[in-house]
């Protein structure tokens, strides 16, 4: 085992067994980040852990957490409060889902437990964490979003627009206390999203496929410029531009690809 110094930089990542959260724990440890990682199968999050403690000097805890579940929110939104003995310095709203069929073929509780992972839990999580990072004059919050917040694409797109729309906000009101928070906008992205989904990738072309080391990098940059909004990739900022003065319906079509 590697001897390891605690770090004043630690970051709690949510979904971090699989995807854009695991990507985000792998470079922010080659980056010195110490971690906190949360999801809910306690085997992968500590195969993770052993795997990013190896060979380096960062410490990494584990929170196996439902965050759909009162029980599970509430014991991350602790750790993210905590101030001591170390307190969250970037806090990465990441887990999330999606939904096969469209609003009115889903079960209503299946639509509330999306609306629960995709924004109560970052609303709740940010909260936590915004009284401890504001008092310490110093913090980052990260949300992923998804481009689908920009376009007309059922309730998985309204969530991620509350996503856009409160980081913007947030990133006016807390920047100049300190506090930077920035919605990153992926594409399309290689990770078990879809597979969990039970959707084909199969119509959607390749060249919008992003790997998540690319896209994880490119929105840590946009992070550490304290942007509100990071699209990665030219692809995708100009499809974005194009989504903002293009009809709605014309959007909303194109947005159904790869369903
Ligand atoms: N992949 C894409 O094309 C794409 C595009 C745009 C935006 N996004 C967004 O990117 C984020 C990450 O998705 P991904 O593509 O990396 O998906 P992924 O590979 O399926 O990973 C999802 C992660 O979320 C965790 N998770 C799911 N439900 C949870 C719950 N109830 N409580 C705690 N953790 C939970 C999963 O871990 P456990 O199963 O161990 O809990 C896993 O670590 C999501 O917010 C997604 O909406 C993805």
């Amino acid at each position: 085992m590697t001897a390891s110094v605690s770090s004043s930089r630690l970051a709690l990542v949510t979904g971090a067994t699989a995807g854009i959260g695991a990507e985000f724990a792998r470079q922010l440890a080659g980056d010195g980040w110490d971690l906190v990682l949360v999801a809910r199968d306690l085997q992968r999050l500590e195969s993770l852990a052993a795997e990013l403690r190896a060979g380096r000097a960062v410490q990494v805890e584990v929170l196996a957490a439902d965050l759909v579940s009162r029980e599970g929110l509430d014991a991350v939104e602790t750790r993210v409060a905590a101030s001591a003995p170390r307190r969250v310095t970037m806090l990465v709203n990441n887990a999330g889902f999606g939904l096969r069929e469209s609003f009115e073929q889903n079960s209503v509780e299946d639509e509330q437990r999306l609306l629960d992972l995709l924004v109560t839990a970052p609303m709740r999580l940010s909260h936590a964490a915004l009284d401890q990072m504001l008092a310490a004059r110093a913090g980052t919050i990260v949300n992923i979003a998804s481009v689908a917040g920009f376009t007309p694409r059922g309730t998985y797109g309204a969530a991620k627009a509350w996503v856009l729309s409160f980081s913007r906000w947030a990133n006016i009101s807390y920047r100049s206390r300190g506090v930077s928070v920035t919605a990153v906008a992926p594409g399309f992205v290689h990770t078990e999203f879809h597979d969990r989904m039970e959707v084909s990738k199969a119509g959607v072309p390749g060249f919008l496929w992003l790997d998540a080391a690319t896209l994880v990098r490119l929105a840590l940059r946009d992070v550490k410029r304290g942007k509100a909004i990071s699209v990665p990739t030219v692809r995708y900022k100009v499809i974005v531009w194009f989504s903002g003065w293009l009809p709605k319906r014309i959007v909303a079509a194109g947005a159904l690809r790869g369903r």
